[in-house]
């Protein structure tokens, strides 16, 4: 058993109470490697934002269980190193069993999700129960994300066909039998690289696809039900024109790439929705970097040739989030 505070994190607890009474939302970013992670250490800690580190079941496969719990630990000492101390979580992404969230737990997350959206409600709420039971009962309180809602798009190993937009009529009933510390809802985000079809968006003058709104008036129903309540939007990648472009001009191919636009997610963020993650935009960023390198030097073949100009890239993006999308900066 390894206890979250022995390897310097903190759970969610205070601040998400923070981020709902700032009007600004926390950045949950996933890493899956060292250079993911010493960009994201980088930029929050030069825009003083606290940060959730997000590890995924799939990351937890690709990168080894103990070597990421291990990289946390670095990466507290890291932040120190860089000169300010700011508040990390260490949580996991998209739990779907109650033994993998036992062991994220057991081994020194501070916080966990456990994914019942695509159950029957009253399986949903059983399964989220028993995770909050078990978190809640550690002394070190780990924190627990059940979502109620599906979300569309397709990724490694988290997938829905379709999209159905969180009922309000049920989120206090499913937030009061569960103990669930905060909700993932679904009001239109979805994850992945292409969250909407070309025939669910307009055009603009120069082709590129706009998509729909998010769903405000559903958030705003849940929050009337919820006063003061933690929300958290998954799937909220940007997908940056800039980067497709880039990946484009360097022999990618990622066509119908479309995420959701900066100022709906700043909106969101003066909102109850205090946690927003990001996982694509890392994707873009670096498959952008690497091509950009490799195609214009053809001989180049020291991975840190490519993998440094990645994490610059990433740091880049990442502080630009803070500062002008989710308001973070300047908050640890
Ligand atoms: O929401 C899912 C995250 O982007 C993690 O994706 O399962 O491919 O690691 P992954
Ligand atoms: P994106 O695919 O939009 O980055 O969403 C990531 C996410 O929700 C991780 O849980
Ligand atoms: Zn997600």
């Amino acid at each position: 058993m390894t206890s979250y505070k022995e390897l310097g994190l903190v759970n969610t607890k205070d601040m998400f109470a923070k981020a709902i009474n700032g009007g600004y939302a926390v950045p949950a970013y996933n890493f899956n490697n060292m250079e993911q992670l010493q960009a994201i250490i980088q930029a929050c800690v030069e825009t003083k934002s606290p940060v959730i580190l997000q590890v995924s079941a799939g990351a937890r496969k690709y990168a080894n269980k103990n070597l990421l719990k291990n990289m946390a630990r670095g990466a507290v000492e890291y932040a120190h190193e860089l000169g300010y101390d700011i508040p990390i979580v260490l949580h996991l992404d998209h739990g779907n069993s109650f033994e993998l969230c036992k062991d994220c737990i057991d081994t020194g997350f501070s916080s966990v999700m456990i994914d019942g959206s695509s159950l029957p409600y009253e399986e949903n709420i059983a399964l989220t129960k028993q995770v909050c039971e078990y978190a809640h009962s550690r002394p070190d309180y780990v924190t627990v994300e059940g979502e109620l809602g599906v979300l569309a798009g397709v990724e490694d190993e988290v997938s829905a066909a379709e999209s159905h937009y969180t009922k309000p009529e049920e989120v206090e009933d499913f937030v009061s039998k569960t103990g669930v510390d905060s909700l993932a809802i679904s009001i239109g985000t979805s994850h992945g690289r292409c969250k909407f079809t070309p025939e669910q968006c307009t055009r603009s003058a120069d082709g590129i696809l706009v998509p729909p709104p998010l769903a405000f008036d559903v958030l705003e129903a849940i929050e009337k039900k919820l006063p003061g309540f933690p929300i958290v939007l998954h799937g909220s990648s940007s997908i940056p024109v800039e980067y497709v472009k880039e990946i484009e001009k360097y022999g990618g191919k990622v066509p119908d790439s479309v995420g959701i636009p900066e100022e709906q997610l700043r909106k969101a963020a003066k909102s109850a929705v205090c946690k927003i993650n990001i996982d694509s935009d890392g994707r873009m960023a670096m498959t952008a970097a690497v091509r950009k390198v490799l195609a214009e030097q053809p001989s180049e073949f020291d991975p840190r040739k490519y993998l440094g100009p990645a994490r610059d890239e990433l740091k880049k993006m990442y502080s630009h989030k803070n500062i002008e999308v989710l308001g973070s900066a300047g908050k640890a």
